[in-house]
């Protein structure tokens, strides 16, 4: 396809490769980046992942050598040689990853046909292979096939689903301990064959489009992400609200259930902070119309439910009614708004209200106009917006390829765009309510393409109150966080069939620990709240969305950490532990930050499970008992208890349990203390808005020293918001403490529940328990 090299020259970043029949690019992104680019299609790369990439100034050289050339990085050797093929050696010269040279195996070939780009690495036998975002199946996905296009199948999702959702064209391999990513930018139907075809390769090819991946590497995970996450973005610090507990169905209608399900709420104290309107809240479901009949007043139940601490969430979906006399029709079709067929003729499938046209979100214009919609919702004080069917759906058949869109000046079908429909919507859903409401937009899409973290949390769709979902949820969710999705979750409960009691408490137990964390049930199953089992349930129930609502600052650290490192939430335990075999294919449990360890049942009727603690000591969470990791334990959890471990040397901080986010100013923050060495910094603002970005927030640093005795220190390293803490609790386990010190003045303490309790107030407390 290339032929042999002809000559190359440098340009900036870049070094050009001209071949006899063609040419190539690869761009020093960083030490640690390399792009590879073929204009195949067009020669602007036109990346919806990756905007606004600073052109930093890399230092790197370029040798010559007859076959080949080598670009060299501080981190990274590139050889490029004949046919445009690229492998990669680290900077001691070991090579991470090759172009495979050898024949494909005709016998299995399936995609071959298809694809008018493809690139095969060379397997070597001992890769793990991570990433995908949504995929079903495994943590590990080397030797299966994948696809990335949008799909909407409502069928259940198991294994052999090839295609989901969303389309996050990612991977990261570990290969002997050590990990890189790559990242194909190509929007179009692309595949992903980790060494189902043949063993000694894998490759990723997609229908059309510019051949243009990046080579990330690591050696740590954490650093792959990193990588992945400069380019395309971090998850950005979401409202603290989002991170308490939603109650979502299809659908809470009129507005008396609506009441009924918040008064629910109160009267049984479960926490909760957000109530979902699905499409029912819509005029023969209209997007930005209410159902008069239903709602009456929106605006007043909403401001009713703002009085009790509920915050609602509506959705809207892509799909506008084809209805002469509806504004958003009129509007869209005046003013050229909706996708075409190649005669211009605005497009028409069908989705929830009939017959219906698409916004093209492809055009800056259209997803302007779609975000001042919004408006409309925002000012009866809807508080955030779900994007749904948005891959797009389409009842009547998919839409066909040649479905047209502007694209900006650069005209193009919906092969192209189709998988970034819903990273556009949602791109434009977040501007909309930016623009009116100047707070961190909270908006929550099922599909979307790479970058969309940026603008959207996301959920894994359409699953079923199946267990076999609940164990799936997992491995999905740690792909998504790989992947740079950290805020995720799954409909809690299962979406579709009915749950039951014991399903419901364990789903419960693991949406605990889901960033987001959100009941939601079709329409037709029966009730799914906390309540609406037996007494039991509801009571398992409480006590879990209790625990969140402790963790919420925990948890919030994590999002305020993540925006800077891209580093999720949940995580699988090879992310902290990339040397220790034991913990590549995990798919049972998994960290929450560094510290948590949950191993969560997933079996109806088990009431015990084997648990790998890796490398350090680790504190069972609800008896205080102590374990070395390297090695598994059997724990016993009936079915009030997940399993849930914190690392020896964490400093987890807490809040009281509130009905809501906000209901009451936490002026006192309490630290779960577990002796042993450790820092974090705790972060705290308004919860709200972007003025964090002008420093408006306040960092405490916790460290922890075990000698002697056991040191504590507390430091205010910044100051910038006025809500500041009063004081501190300290619940300090598994220490036996003769007398605590606080700034060289002994202190009294209380041993409570076996833990030692003081509480202190100051911007600098050094503390010394003696034991
Ligand atoms: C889709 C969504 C689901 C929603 C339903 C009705 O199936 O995935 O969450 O409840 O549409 O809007």
């Amino acid at each position: 396809m290339f032929g042999n090299l002809v000559e190359f020259y440098l340009e900036g970043n870049k070094v050009n490769f001209i071949y006899e029949r063609n040419r190539g690019i690869v761009e020093v992104i960083s030490p640690e980046i390399i792009n590879i680019f073929v204009p195949f299609k067009r020669e602007e790369k036109l990346s919806k992942a990756i905007e606004n990439l600073p052109e930093n100034k890399v230092l790197f050289a370029v040798e010559n050598q007859g076959d080949k050339v080598l670009i060299r990085t501080e981190k990274l050797l590139v050889e490029v040689k004949g046919e445009f093929k690229v492998d990669f050696y680290n900077s001691q010269g070991e090579l991470l990853c090759a172009d495979y040279l050898g024949e494909r195996d005709p016998k299995t070939n399936k995609t071959q046909d298809k694809m008018k780009i493809e690139v095969l690495k060379e397997l070597e036998g001992s890769e793990y292979i991570y990433g995908l975002g949504d995929k079903t199946g495994h943590l590990n996905k080397k030797g299966y096939h994948y696809k990335m296009w949008n799909t909407d199948d409502p069928s259940p999702h198991v294994e052999s689903f090839e295609a989901m959702y969303k389309s996050i064209p990612f991977l990261l391999v570990l290969k002997n301990g050590s990990g890189y990513g790559i990242f194909f930018d190509n929007p179009f139907k692309s595949y992903f064959d980790f060494g189902k075809e043949n063993s000694k390769y894998y490759y990723f090819g997609a229908e059309d489009g510019n051949l243009d991946y990046y080579f990330i590497y690591g050696p740590s995970i954490a650093q792959v992400i990193k990588g992945y996450t400069y380019l395309t973005g971090t998850t950005p610090l979401p409202q603290l609200w989002t991170l308490g507990y939603h109650q979502s169905r299809w659908s809470y209608a009129p507005e008396g259930r609506v009441m009924e399900i918040g008064e629910n709420f109160r009267k049984r104290d479960i926490p909760c902070d957000v109530i979902y309107l699905d499409i029912d809240y819509m005029d023969g479901f209209r997007v930005f119309t209410w159902d008069k009949e239903k709602f009456k007043e929106p605006q007043k139940m909403i401001s009713k439910l703002k009085e009790q601490g509920f915050k609602v969430v509506t959705i809207v979906d892509p799909g506008v009614k084809k209805d002469k006399g509806y504004f958003v029709y009129d509007e869209g079709l005046e003013k050229g708004y909706f996708v075409t067929d190649k005669d211009g003729i605005p497009y028409v499938n069908k989705v929830w209200p009939g017959d219906s046209v698409y916004p093209d979100f492809s055009q800056e214009e259209t997803r302007k106009w779609w975000a001042d919609k919004h408006k409309l919702l925002l000012d009866c004080g809807v508080a955030g917006i779900w994007n749904d069917m948005n891959e797009p759906a389409s009842f009547d058949g998919p839409l066909p390829d040649d479905v047209q869109f502007k694209n900006d000046g650069y005209p193009t079908d919906h092969r192209e765009i189709h998988n970034l429909y819903g990273h556009l919507m949602s791109k434009g859903t977040y501007e909309g309510i930016k623009k009116f409401t100047n707070k961190r937009p909270f908006v929550i899409t099922r599909a979307c393409f790479s970058g969309t973290q940026k603008y959207s949390t996301v959920w894994t769709g359409d699953n079923q109150s199946f267990w076999e979902h609940l164990r799936m949820s997992i491995p999905m969710l740690l792909n998504l966080g790989l992947s740079g999705f950290s805020f995720c979750g799954t409909d809690v409960g299962g979406f579709g069939f009915d749950c039951t009691g014991e399903l419901l408490s364990r789903w419960v137990q693991v949406g605990c620990f889901t960033p987001l964390f959100r009941n939601h049930s079709a329409m037709d199953t029966r009730d799914q709240e906390p309540w609406a089992f037996d007494k039991k349930t509801e009571g398992i129930n409480r006590k879990y969305i209790k625990l969140r609502y402790q963790l919420i600052p925990y948890l919030y650290d994590l999002m305020y950490h993540g925006e800077k490192t891209g580093l999720p939430v949940m995580r699988p335990l090879v992310l902290h532990y990339q040397q220790d075999r034991e913990t590549y294919e995990i798919n049972d449990q998994f960290l929450w930050g560094e510290n948590i360890l949950v191993a969560p049942i997933l079996q109806q009727g088990q009431r015990a499970r084997a648990v790998y603690l890796p490398k350090g000591k680790w504190i069972d969470y609800w008896t205080g008992e102590e374990f070395q990791g390297e090695s598994y334990v059997i724990k016993e959890a009936p079915l009030e208890i997940c399993p849930i471990y914190i690392k020896e040397g964490s400093i987890i901080p807490k809040f009281p349990v509130q009905n809501y986010v906000g209901e009451r100013k936490i002026d006192n923050l309490i630290l779960d203390i577990y002796p042993g060495n450790g820092q974090n910094l705790h972060y705290q603002d308004d919860g709200e808005t972007f003025n964090y970005r002008q420093g408006e927030y306040n960092l405490y640093r916790f460290t922890m020293d075990e000698g002697k005795a056991l040191e504590i220190m507390v430091d205010m390293i910044h100051q910038g918001y006025q809500g500041k803490y009063g004081s501190f609790t300290f619940n300090i386990n598994n220490v036996e403490a003769k007398e605590v010190i606080i700034n060289g003045k002994p202190v009294n303490f209380q041993l409570k529940e076996g833990k030692v309790n003081f509480t202190a107030s100051g911007e600098r407390l050094e503390i010394k328990i003696i034991r």
